[in-house]
């Protein structure tokens, strides 16, 4: 079987270092690793729209961020598409009968869209689009026939809905139109959730506490300086402790062996420094320091490579124009097919239209 990847990110605002440990980095070696047979990467401006419907001028300021984040990262254009939600309306179209497959009951215990209904507040009522985004997200993902979908743990419920609707589709039409994908999550498990930079749950731009891929190297040394630790650490003498300590969270998803030895070499590898830490004796400042260097290396050519597609803005929109037509391609054909298997297929079918040519002869 082909092995197909889809995955995507919405377009509201640039991307930052959780996205990277929970899904970008992976996705890159995902690509390079050849395994694949195609890659699809969906800057999701359609979701996007479902809570930012009165203010698409930030959905559409942002694509043009994503696409960037994406290339900076890695992502390399020859080897995965990029493309965008609203352009390819075969997934509006899909979208529209897998509606009749989930029940508004089956959408309203959808956990991830439980908590953002609690943080969005919508004034006068849930908007019935942003309600059924989990059906979009299933059209997606079945559109492309993806085998993989590498995202964040808080993806997993829109990965079991589609997965329902594949198994209810197939049952009910027929045959075997429809792919059943894997969901492919972070293996470290510092990297499935992010803390912010303050120790909250999740790095979130409305809470102020990112760091954004795209900041200099002198913004990221000062975010990481202010950077949530250990309360109870008053003095270097003082054992420290780890649980909740978002330096040692961040060294957890980024650090290797090799960085010890190239800017921290008092100790061979993480276990050991926090060893020490825990002992007591090791400032919150080394600590701080040393994810710096970490941080900035990792971070360096992912902004080199920035600064390059910057300079190059139309030639990023004709990637994603390009990317956006060979994914059309691909869903056009699943398009087909479902709606042979749903029976919808009146004018290319030749033999209705016998049937019912006879039915009326005398
Ligand atoms: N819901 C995803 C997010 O908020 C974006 C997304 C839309 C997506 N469609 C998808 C991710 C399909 C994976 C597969 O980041």
């Amino acid at each position: 079987m082909e092995k197909v990847i889809l995955t995507g990110d919405r377009p509201t605002g640039r991307l930052h270092i959780g996205h990277y440990v929970g899904s970008l980095r992976r996705r890159v070696e995902l690509q390079n690793s050849g395994e694949f047979d195609k890659i699809f990467i969906m800057i999701a401006d359609a979701q996007a729209l479902t809570d930012n419907f009165a203010n698409p001028e930030k959905v559409r300021q942002n694509i043009i961020e994503v696409a960037l984040d994406y290339l900076s990262v890695g992502i390399d254009p020859e080897k995965s598409n990029i493309f965008v939600q609203s352009a390819v309306p075969e997934l509006t179209e899909l979208s529209f009968y897998y509606m009749n497959l989930v029940s508004v009951q089956r959408l309203q215990r959808n956990p991830t869209v439980k908590t953002e209904l609690e943080m969005r507040k919508f004034e006068g009522g849930t908007p019935t689009g942003f309600f059924c985004y989990p059906i979009s997200q299933a059209a997606d993902i079945t559109l492309f026939k993806a085998t993989t979908v590498p995202v964040g743990e808080d993806q997993k419920p829109m990965l079991e809905l589609t997965n329902e609707i594949v198994r209810r589709f197939n049952h009910i039409y027929g045959g075997d139109v429809l792919i059943e994908p894997q969901i492919l999550l972070p293996d470290n498990a510092a990297c499935l959730r992010l803390p912010g930079t303050d120790g909250k749950a999740k790095m979130s731009k409305s809470l102020g506490n990112c760091i954004y891929l795209s900041d200099t190297a002198k913004e990221l040394k000062k975010k990481v300086n202010s950077m949530f630790t250990d309360p109870q650490h008053l003095q270097i003498e003082d054992p420290g402790h780890l649980e909740g300590n978002t330096v040692f969270t961040y060294l957890d998803a980024f650090c290797t062996d090799d960085d010890f030895a190239q800017f921290l070499p008092d100790y061979k590898n993480l276990d050991e420094m926090k060893a020490h830490y825990t002992r007591g004796g090791l400032g919150d400042g080394t600590c701080k320091k040393f994810l710096y260097n970490v941080l900035n290396t990792r971070f360096e050519p992912i902004r080199e490579r920035r600064a390059y597609w910057e300079q190059r803005i139309p030639e990023v929109y004709d990637i994603l124009k390009k990317g956006t037509q060979v994914a059309r391609e691909r869903g056009i054909r699943t398009l087909e097919e479902v709606k042979k298997a749903m029976q919808i297929n009146y004018f290319d079918d030749k033999e209705l239209i016998a049937q019912q040519a006879e039915k009326y002869k005398g």
